[in-house]
């Protein structure tokens, strides 16, 4: 007899629980949705096809071996934008958003760089509201350059944003200049790796993660590289970790970053930083 809806969450929950997955009745929900393709929740007596619990008993495995829910989907919705994700890219977080968020209270840019673009999350969702815009989006990745380049071409921004490989801003022209540069460089102390939820540690890129000794050697290596290409007053922002929030100030400062400035997230702590660049050109 196939499983009804209910008897599948309640198996796949007592799988994920047993794995201590967070929240395991709510993910098990969001699995036998995926399995069964439903966008909304089914009804309870509802019953699977072996088709669909084939699915969902591969999708319980892989969960419940901690592989990140939006790897399963293959997508995340991140500034109401769906985005493609997959392991080559980092699945792009809430604290990000706040960070867009805080930036669209300000006047729009014309021209925007960002800084180890990923799945393209700030750049895209930049050039969605600022329909003026458009911009350069640069990653050491080649397989998280195609995912961007994906969802470029699906999100329809194909044609104002380039994407670029580069290690950090050495590709890169300084004509013409940017008027902003976004950044959520890679930012986890090397020896706190070992540390993270495994569905962070096993599964998305290192080279998203790993900031090297304090956390910090990302952005030492590519503020030279920046400061070249930034326009005369552009703004630079960088995500960070709010522990890091000092050091990254100090940085900036010593790179020329001016009228240097905090971002809250969500919970009020210290997510991102707003310089601005006295930049080499108009
Ligand atoms: C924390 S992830 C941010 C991804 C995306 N911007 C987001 O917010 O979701 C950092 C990104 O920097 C890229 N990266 C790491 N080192 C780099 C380098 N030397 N040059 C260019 N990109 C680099 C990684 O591949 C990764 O995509």
């Amino acid at each position: 007899m196939n499983l009804t809806a209910e008897a599948a969450i309640q198996r796949a929950q007592v799988s994920l629980r047993n794995a201590g997955v967070d929240g395991p009745r709510r993910e098990a929900r969001l699995l036998v949705a995926l399995a069964t393709g439903a966008e909304r929740s089914l009804a309870a007596d509802a019953r699977l096809t072996p088709e669909a619990q084939g699915r969902l008993a591969a999708l319980v495995a892989r969960r419940a071996a901690r592989e990140p829910y939006a790897y399963l989907a293959e997508e995340r919705e991140f500034m109401g934008l769906r985005f493609t994700v997959s392991r080559a890219a980092l699945i792009p977080r809430p604290e990000t958003e706040s960070v867009i968020e805080a930036l669209l209270e300000d006047q729009p840019a014309q021209h925007v760089l960002d800084l180890g673009t990923g799945t393209g999350a700030m750049l895209l969702s930049l050039l969605d509201r600022w329909r003026g815009a458009r911009g350069v989006g640069v990653d050491r990745s080649p397989a998280a350059l195609a995912v961007a380049r994906h969802n470029a071409d699906a999100l329809g921004f194909r044609r104002r944003a380039l994407l670029l490989a580069s290690d950090w801003g050495s590709a890169l022209r300084p004509d013409p200049a940017f008027d902003l540069a976004v950044c959520n460089p890679p930012y986890i102390p090397s020896d706190e790796i070992g540390g993270l939820d495994p569905e962070v540690r096993d599964y998305e890129p290192r080279l998203a993660l790993d900031g090297g000794s304090d956390g910090l050697d990302p952005v030492r290596a590519l503020l030279p590289g920046l400061v070249r290409v930034l326009a005369l007053g552009a703004r630079a922002v960088f995500e960070t970790d709010p522990r890091l929030w000092d050091g990254l100030a100090e940085l900036v400062s010593q790179s020329g970053g001016a009228d240097i400035a905090c971002l809250q997230d969500l919970t009020g702590r210290r997510r991102g930083l707003v310089a601005r660049f006295a930049g080499t050109r108009e």
